[in-house]
């Protein structure tokens, strides 16, 4: 797709001690765009979001390999200031996450942190991003009151006000409207497409309609891998891949069945397609072949190649920085003359 992209993720790796959470993610966020990253419960949702402003580091026996560009730098090299990067990633949570402090506070906590002290400003500041949230006129008359005691869905709305109130450039949302009502939810859906004129948004969730509703760009990963990404129209309408389909055809996503394995890393050129194509012949159609190998272009090429002979791909994983793994359902019985 044509964009500009605003965050490049490549060859991301998360294992939490031994187990790893995320399996060479390599995809491109555009700028002011809403990108849904769908992913069933307990795939890496949250990791994802938390690899993208550093917030994963909090945690015991974490290791990240791989590189996350923003704006043109790797936001895991040592030069890069944790604070100014925060700064430039709001993350709205799953439960809403108020400061135990008043609400004029909870928004006034970040423009304090970076610097603004002069009580007017302040408080213009909270009033501005209080009604940019939709919240100022619940809330103005008791804005010294505390947070805690306002409802789940303004609990949601004042998180947002805290969030926008350090001007990011980019919105980490972590299922924001699970624990919401519908009135709630409906709001913060509308409020992401109109901050997506000024932000760049990142939604994760396991919700398909909500991804239907407001995403302009999506991207599937499931058990760490990512399946398929592109714009939110194509996946929906016309998914690539036998593991997008069946969730959104919500059926169980199954493990596919492997027929025959070829290992062709270290093999060359025209050995390749050759090899792959005779492994082919052999199968009975319905069957499937795996094929390993160890250049991307070629994995590409060699896709294209059998799809043009009537076959299906059923899936592509990176396995590692050079290595993927092709997925291949036979589909018609062509005799190849080679
Ligand atoms: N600190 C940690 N230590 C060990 N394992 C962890 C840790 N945090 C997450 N995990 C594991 O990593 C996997 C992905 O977790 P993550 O919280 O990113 O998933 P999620 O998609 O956000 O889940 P949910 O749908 O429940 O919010 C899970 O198997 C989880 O148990
Ligand atoms: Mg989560």
């Amino acid at each position: 797709m044509d964009f500009k992209a605003h965050i490049k993720i490549k060859d991301l790796n998360v294992w939490y001690e031994r187990h790893k959470t995320l399996n060479n993610i390599s995809v491109e966020i555009p700028e002011k765009k809403i990108t849904a990253i769908i992913v069933p419960s307990g795939c890496g949702k949250t990791t994802l979001l938390k690899a993208l402003n550093r917030l994963i580091e909090l945690q015991d026996n974490v290791r990240i390999e791989g590189n996350v560009i923003v704006d043109n730098e790797d936001i895991y090299s040592q030069k890069v200031e944790i604070t100014q990067l925060r700064k430039k990633m709001g993350l709205l949570s799953q439960k809403p996450q108020v400061l135990p402090m008043s609400i004029y506070e909870n928004v006034a906590y970040g423009p304090k942190i970076h610097g603004i002290k002069d009580k007017k400003l302040l408080a213009q500041i909270v009033e501005k991003y209080l009604k940019e949230a939709g919240l100022w006129n619940e809330v103005k008359n008791r804005i010294h009151g505390p947070a805690s005691k306002l409802s789940i869905g303004q609990q949601q709305r004042l998180c947002l006000a805290r969030g926008l109130a350090v001007e990011p450039e980019i919105i980490l949302a972590d299922e924001p409207t699970s624990a919401l009502d519908p009135v709630s939810a409906k709001w913060i859906e509308e409020k992401f497409l109109e901050l997506r004129n000024k932000y760049t948004v990142i939604l994760v969730t396991h919700s398909l309609d909500q991804a239907k509703r407001i995403a302009d760009y999506v991207i599937f990963l499931y058990m760490g891998n990512l399946i398929e990404y592109g714009p939110a129209a194509q996946i929906f309408r016309n998914p690539k891949y036998i593991k997008t389909k069946s969730y959104l055809d919500g059926r169980l996503i199954e493990d596919i069945k492997v027929d025959r394995e070829l290992d062709l890393r270290r093999t060359t050129g025209n050995d390749i397609f050759a090899k792959a194509k005779y492994a082919m012949e052999e199968l009975a159609i319905g069957q499937v072949l795996k094929v390993i190998i160890d250049h991307e272009q070629t994995g590409e090429e060699l896709s294209r190649s059998l799809e043009h002979d009537g076959h299906k791909v059923l899936e592509v994983i990176r396995k590692s920085k050079t290595d993927r793994e092709v997925f291949i359902k036979k589909q018609t019985a062509t005799v190849y003359e080679i």
